[in-house]
C-alpha cells in the first residue's frame, strides 16, 4: 500500500535543514531502538551539506555512533579526493567530525576506471551487508535524496537506462548531458526504503517541484515522481521559495 507523500514547508533554508537534522536524528534513534542499527544512504550535491554540518555539530556526542551505517545514494564517476566526489563532501561536512567507525562508512568505489565494475561491487557490498538472497531488495532505514532542476534524483537522471531497471541494486548510468557514468541506487531500492527524505531548498527549484508533485508530464522526464516507496515513508521538506508555485503550500 503506498502511502500519500508528506509535504512540509519551511519559511527558511535554516528552517529546513534544522526540521532535516531532527528527522534524521529521530529516524536512527527509533531505528536503533527498535532493530539495534540504523542504515542511511546520503545524497550528494550541495543541499545536504549544510544538513551534514548541522547533524556534526549537534549530536556528534549524542547518536550511537557504532550502530550507524552509512551508505550513498550516488556517486560521480571520479575518485573520493576529487571535488565532484559525494563521499569527499560527506568526509569533509559530517564523516570526519563524528566517532563513528570506518567499518561502518562504505563509499561508492568510484576511483575505479571502470564504471560498471564499481557498480556491480557496491551493489555486492549491499548484498552482503544486508545477507540478501537473490532478488531481494536492500531496506534501507533511510534514503537522503535530492532533486535536481531537471527532476533527477540520485542519478537517475531524466530518460536515462537507469529509469529502467528494475532487478538491480546499483548501475553506473550513462548520463549524456553531462557526458559521464553516473552511479546510482536504483528505484526498486530506493521504493523498499522505510523512510525516503526529499530536502529541497531555492526558488530555482520551484518549477520542478510544482511538476513533480502537481503535475502531469510523464515521469521519465522528471525522475523524482518515480520515487513511491512501496511501504515506506515519502517525505518532501521544501523551503518557502522551492514551494513558491505548489498550488497548496502547507
Ligand atoms: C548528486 C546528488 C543529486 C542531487 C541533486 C540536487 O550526486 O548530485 O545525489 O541527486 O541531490 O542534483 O543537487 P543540489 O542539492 O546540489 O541542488
Amino acid at each position: 500500500m503506498k502511502s500519500a507523500a508528506e509535504i512540509r514547508t519551511f519559511p527558511t533554508p535554516q528552517d529546513l535543514f534544522h526540521a532535516a537534522a531532527e528527522e534524521v536524528i529521530g529516524s536512527a534513534t527509533r531505528s536503533v531502538a527498535e532493530r539495534g542499527r540504523f542504515t542511511i544512504a546520503l545524497s550528494g550535491g550541495s543541499t545536504p551539506k549544510s544538513l551534514y554540518s548541522l547533524i556534526a555539530a549537534n549530536a556528534s556526542g549524542s547518536l550511537p555512533w557504532a550502530k550507524i551505517y552509512f551508505f550513498f545514494g550516488d556517486e560521480r564517476h571520479v575518485p573520493p579526493t576529487d571535488a565532484e566526489s559525494n563521499y569527499r563532501m560527506a568526509q569533509e561536512t559530517i564523516l570526519s567530525k563524528i566517532p563513528v567507525p570506518v567499518a561502518n562508512v562504505f563509499p561508492i568505489p568510484a576511483e575505479n576506471p571502470d564504471a560498471c565494475a564499481a557498480a556491480e561491487a557496491y551493489e555486492q557490498t549491499l548484498q552482503k551487508f544486508f545477507s540478501l538472497k537473490p532478488g531481494e531488495f536492500p531496506r534501507f532505514d533511510l534514503i537522503l535524496l535530492g532533486m535536481g532542476p531537471d527532476g533527477h534524483t540520485a542519478s537517475l537522471f531524466p530518460e536515462t537506462a537507469a529509469l529502467k531497471e528494475n532487478s538491480r541494486l546499483v548501475v553506473a548510468n550513462w548520463v549524456e548531458k553531462l557526458h559521464t557514468h553516473r552511479i546510482t541506487l536504483t528505484l526498486p531500492v530506493l521504493n523498499a526504503a522505510r523512510t525516503l527524505l526529499f530536502l529541497v531548498s531555492g526558488g530555482d527549484k520551484a518549477s520542478v517541484l510544482h511538476e513533480v508533485l502537481e503535475g502531469s508530464a510523464p515521469p521519465d522526464k522528471y525522475p523524482s515522481k518515480l520515487v513511491r516507496p512501496s511501504e515506506g515513508r515519502l517525505i518532501w521538506l521544501v523551503d518557502r521559495a522551492a514551494a513558491s508555485e505548489l498550488s497548496t503550500v502547507v
